[in-house]
């Protein structure tokens, strides 16, 4: 689903050379689950947007679901996303001029499919927010507003989920249900994920668990494997 190889990305700032990935090589296989954990400022972010296609890596290469990123447009790449991908943040960048359901709409309308709003209705029905339809991002708790973020991220049915702390603005207590959804959704749709967390227990969940320090990957545990 995913495959990096010897992926480096470099900033230039204030006239000083930033190696902020430095050679990273990552495969994560077809509903595979794999946790990234890491200091602050290691490069945990950088690497998802690299993925997502958002950032460009200065060399080495990617492919998401057989699609070699080299050479594709920003065009290209966004399609990429829409239509394999799904995103969950830390601050669930929702639309808030918009309701839960119109949210949870937005990327089947982006798609032009039909009956976008039905299949929103029912994935907003799936992680339980079916009440708050007509709420917007405002009038619901940040857990709510996760279940939203986690609707609309699944909706499309994607082939690969990218979750960047998205338990990271909540109470512990919220944070557990939101991942027992997260795991739920993964398991029952074989969707791959990359998650990105500072939480041990929630790492130790995934199939495989990889740190990234100074912008090098190591692979910690895998399922049943801890070495
Ligand atoms: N365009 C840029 N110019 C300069 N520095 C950058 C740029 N983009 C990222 N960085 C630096 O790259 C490093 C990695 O950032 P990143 O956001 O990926 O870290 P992170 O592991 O996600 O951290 P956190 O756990 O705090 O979210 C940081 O030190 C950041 O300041
Ligand atoms: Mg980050």
């Amino acid at each position: 689903m995913i495959m990096m190889e010897s992926v480096e990305y470099v900033v230039n700032h204030a006239g000083q050379r930033l190696e902020i990935l430095k050679g990273v090589d990552l495969v994560i296989k077809r509903g595979e689950t794999v946790a990234l954990t890491g200091p602050s400022g290691s490069g945990k972010s950088t690497l998802l947007a690299l993925v997502a296609g958002v950032e460009h890596p200065t060399s080495g290469r990617i492919r998401v679901d057989g699609v070699a990123y080299h050479g594709l447009s920003q065009d290209d790449l966004a399609r990429l996303r829409r239509r394999r991908m799904g995103i969950v943040f830390q601050d669930f960048h929702l639309i808030t001029t918009l309701t839960a359901l119109e949210n949870v709409a937005l990327p089947l309308e982006l798609a032009n499919i039909p009956d976008a709003m039905k299949q929103a209705r029912e994935m907003l029905d799936r992680v339980g927010l079916l009440s708050r339809a007509n709420h917007r991002p405002l009038e619901m708790s940040g857990g709510e507003q996760q279940r939203v973020a986690i609707a609309r991220a699944f909706v499309a049915q994607p082939a690969l989920i990218l979750a960047d702390e998205p338990t990271g603005n909540l109470d512990l207590e919220t944070a557990k249900r939101i991942m027992d959804l997260l795991f739920q959704l993964i398991q029952g749709w074989r969707t791959a994920m990359l998650l990105v967390t500072h939480n041990p227990e929630l790492a130790a969940r995934a199939d495989h668990h990889y740190r990234l320090t100074s912008g090098t990957l190591q692979k910690i545990a895998s399922q049943g494997n801890p070495f």
